[in-house]
Parts: structure tokens; sequence; C-alpha cells
């Protein structure tokens, strides 16, 4: 009789399936994590680029780094929240945090003031973090506009793309205002910078977003390894190798690779300067993340950057209440974490749901929960594992009707709603110990 839940299966499980398989992204598990959270088991983390070096890293008790960011524009709204669901897990976890106002962003982009971001950032986006549980220990919130070591990764960096490249990516056209075009760059900086020696040097890092930001996440992938002055990796006939970037200091960068390469145990070396190519031939294929940590030391002795490639976790969009996307210029089809109960009671009961037109309809077919912006809520935010199980099963049954589900709905909010509020209250006292300047 039990059904298995596949938020998946729905047409919009189809879409993100796709968006995996055309952009090479891959599929986000929990497995292995310690206690994950219902975001993470559930499907709504449906993606990842690289996520092994931060599970390898976590399991292992090693070092590392959260860094996401935030584009002030209107009010947070339930849409904005998974990200800090996520930051949270990791900070309870030992990770430091890093959260970017995209302030040069939002005036280059939206034509805000700096100003008017920093009252955004602060005022609606970082109390309700802190209400929601954000720790101020090992966390730190910065704007970009005032972050000279951003900037400066932005511009030193940007000389390993071109314009054709920003173009195919992003569709930047010739009139697109030269701040725009920045942008991106200026979320390289973002990622990458908190890799710099002054912010404790390369470690993984994970960037937890909407799939949206996939386009920066790759060209900050690409970036990074770009700026890289030795590789390790699986060479096209199935060998090992280091292999040096550029033509500075050939010679002496791979034998300073094989004396650190060494000290794994490795030992049956042959190195072709003429490939700038050392290879390993007693690696293992599994062995190659381990060498390219290796390599660190090595490359920041000689004035590289060391960068690990970062990685990200994708979340999918929740849907607005009318059944579009929820957005907070749209103040009826998404839910504000400032919104008083009764406001959010109002709109949950003027929802779309997937209920069909008539209860004899509902109790014969059951419900769509997989069209239902009401379930969506749940699924997201409000119930846990075995509510929402219990929730599919009984609407597709035709067990429930969707009144049922609104009730839930608008007690649970009611519930999360009235905490944020008090909480954000006593964050007013303490929110400007997280802001970091520069
Ligand atoms: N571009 C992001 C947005 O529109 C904001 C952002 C800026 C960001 N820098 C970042 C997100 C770094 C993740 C990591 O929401
Ligand atoms: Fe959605 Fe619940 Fe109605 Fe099913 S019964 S369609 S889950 S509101």
């Amino acid at each position: 009789m039990e059904q298995r839940i596949d938020p998946w299966s729905s047409t919009q499980y189809a879409d993100y399936q796709r968006l995996r398989e055309q952009f090479g992204i891959d599929e986000f598990t929990a497995e292995g994590l310690p206690s994950p959270p219902t975001i993470f088991t559930n499907g709504v983390l449906f993606g990842h680029r690289g996520f092994g070096s931060i599970s390898r890293a976590m399991k292992e008790g090693r070092p590392f780094c959260v860094l996401t960011g935030l584009a002030p524009s209107g009010r947070m709204h339930f849409g904005h929240k998974m990200v800090i669901d996520e930051v949270l897990y990791y900070q309870k976890l030992g990770a430091d945090i890093f959260i970017a106002v995209a302030d040069i962003e939002a005036r280059s982009v939206r034509g805000l003031s700096l100003e008017a971001c920093r009252r955004l950032a602060i005022d609606e986006y970082l109390l309700n973090y802190i209400a929601m549980g954000l720790k101020q220990e090992k966390c730190q919130v910065y704007f970009q506009s005032k972050r000279n070591s951003v900037k400066d990764l932005a511009l030193l960096l940007s000389t390993k793309t071109n314009l054709s490249e920003m173009k195919a990516i992003y569709g930047f056209e010739d009139s697109t205002n030269m701040g725009h075009i920045l942008t991106p760059l200026v979320q390289v900086g973002d990622i990458l910078h908190v890799q710099l020696e002054e912010y404790g040097g390369p470690k993984p890092t994970i960037v937890p977003v909407g799939v949206d930001q996939d386009p920066h996440i790759r060209l900050t992938r690409k970036l990074a390894a770009s700026h890289r002055l030795l590789n390790a990796q699986v060479t096209n006939d199935g060998k090992v190798g280091v292999f040096v970037k550029g033509d500075e200091d050939v010679e002496a960068l791979l034998d300073e690779a094989e004396e650190a390469i060494r000290g794994l145990g490795l030992k049956d070396f042959k190195k072709i300067p003429s490939y700038k190519a050392l290879y390993i031939n007693d690696a293992s294929h599994d062995m190659v993340p381990m060498i390219d940590e290796t390599l660190v030391p090595v490359e920041l002795a000689r004035g590289g950057y060391a960068f690990y490639p970062p990685s990200s976790s994708y979340h999918r969009f929740i849907t607005g209440l009318d059944g579009g996307k929820m957005s907070s210029s749209n103040p009826d089809n998404c839910i504000f974490l400032t919104d008083t109960p009764e406001e959010a009671a109002k709109k949950l009961k003027r929802a779309k749901t997937g209920g069909r037109q008539t209860v004899e309809e509902q109790r014969e077919q059951g419900g769509v929960p997989s069209n239902c912006s009401i379930y969506e809520m749940l699924l997201y935010h409000l119930a846990s594992d075995k509510e929402i199980e219990e929730v599919h099963s009984s609407c597709t049954a035709g067990q429930r009707l969707c009144g049922q589900c609104k009730s839930m709905a608008v007690e649970k909010m009611n519930i999360l709603l009235t905490e944020l509020a008090e909480k954000r209250e006593a964050a007013k006292e303490v929110v400007d110990d997280y802001v970091v300047i520069p």
C-alpha cells in the first residue's frame, strides 16, 4: 500500500533532470552525510558540482567553508530560505561561513544604490538569517563594494576569459552595460577570495545556490583551474599525471611536485619536461584529488593561487502560490518571512493546489501533489519526511481534501512566522556584529 514519494516524478522533475543532463550537473545525494536536513533528502537539493570534496572534508574532519551571496532586491521570501537552511547545516558541522552582499551586482543590474542595498541586506535578509539560527561565530557578512580582495580577483582572474565566452554564457549584447558584464567576475571574486592567504588559504568551498547561478559556478571553476600552476589529472590513456600549466619554471615545478608526492608513499615517476608532465605510474585514479591537494604548498611557495575548484549545490525553485514563479515583485504569490501569520494564512487559503474541481472527483481520482503549491510549501519548509509521505499518499489515493492541507500549512506557518518575528527582535541587538568591513 505504501507509496514511495518521488518529488522528481512531476513535470518539474523532468525539467530538472534535463538541466542536469544538459549542463553536466551531478545528481545530489545526502548519502553518508551526518543527520542531513529534509531538503537534503527529499529532492529539493537536486544537483551539485564537485560535492565530493566537501563530503570528504566532512568525513575526515578537515576544514571547509561556505560562501553564498544575496543580491538584495525586495523582501526575503520562502524561495530564498533554502540556501540559508543549507548554510545553517554546514555551520553546525563547523564550517566557516561567508555571506556576500552583492551590492555591486544589485547596483549594476537593478539600479539600486549601494546604501539601499546595505539597508535591505541588513534589515531584511540578515535579520531573518539570524532569526533562523545563523550564529556569529566563524561567520562573516561582507559587501562586495567594500572588499578589495574580491574586486582585485575579479580583475586579475579575468585574463582567462574573453568577451565571446562571456557572451556565450550570459547572452550579453553589445549594449549591455559594462557594470553588468563585470558582475559575474565580481562573483568569481566572491567565491574564490575565501581561499586567499588572508582568509585562511586554499580549502574546499561549497556554494549553495539556486540552479540559476550555475553559469557563475562554471565560470568560477574554469577560472580557478586555469590559474593553477600545476594540475593532477587522469590522461586520456588512463595514466595519472601532474602537468604544469604555464611555461615558467617547468622543471623546477615538476621536481618540487615529485618531492611532495613522494611524501604520499608513491615511488614510480616518469618525468617528461618537454610535455611539462610528471607521470605517476603507481598512483590509482582515485588518488588524483589527494595528489592535487599535495601540490597546494608547492604552488603557494611559487606564488600561485592553488585554488581548490569550488563545489556547488543546487536547490529547486519553489513554485509561487499562484502556480507561477515565486517572486517578491508579486506579493500575493509568495510568503515573506516578515508576513504576519494572518497575512500568510490569507495567501495560503487562496493558493493554487493540485486538487480536482469537485469533492467527488477528488475522492475518485485523487489530487496531484506534483502540481500543487501547498504541497511544495509543506515539502520545502513545513513538513517532516514522514508527514509529507502521509500527505502524498493520502492525496493521490483520494483520501484527502485540499482544505486539510491548507489548514496544516496555515498552522505550521503560524508557528514558524511567530517564532521568526520574536527572534528578529532579538537579532536587532546583534546584527551589526555579523557585518565585517572590509
Ligand atoms: N548573483 C547572486 C544572486 O543573484 C548573488 C551572489 C553574489 C552570489 N555573489 C555570490 C551567490 C556568490 C553565490 C555566491 O542571487
Ligand atoms: Fe495539494 Fe493537499 Fe490538495 Fe493534494 S490534497 S492537491 S497535496 S493541497
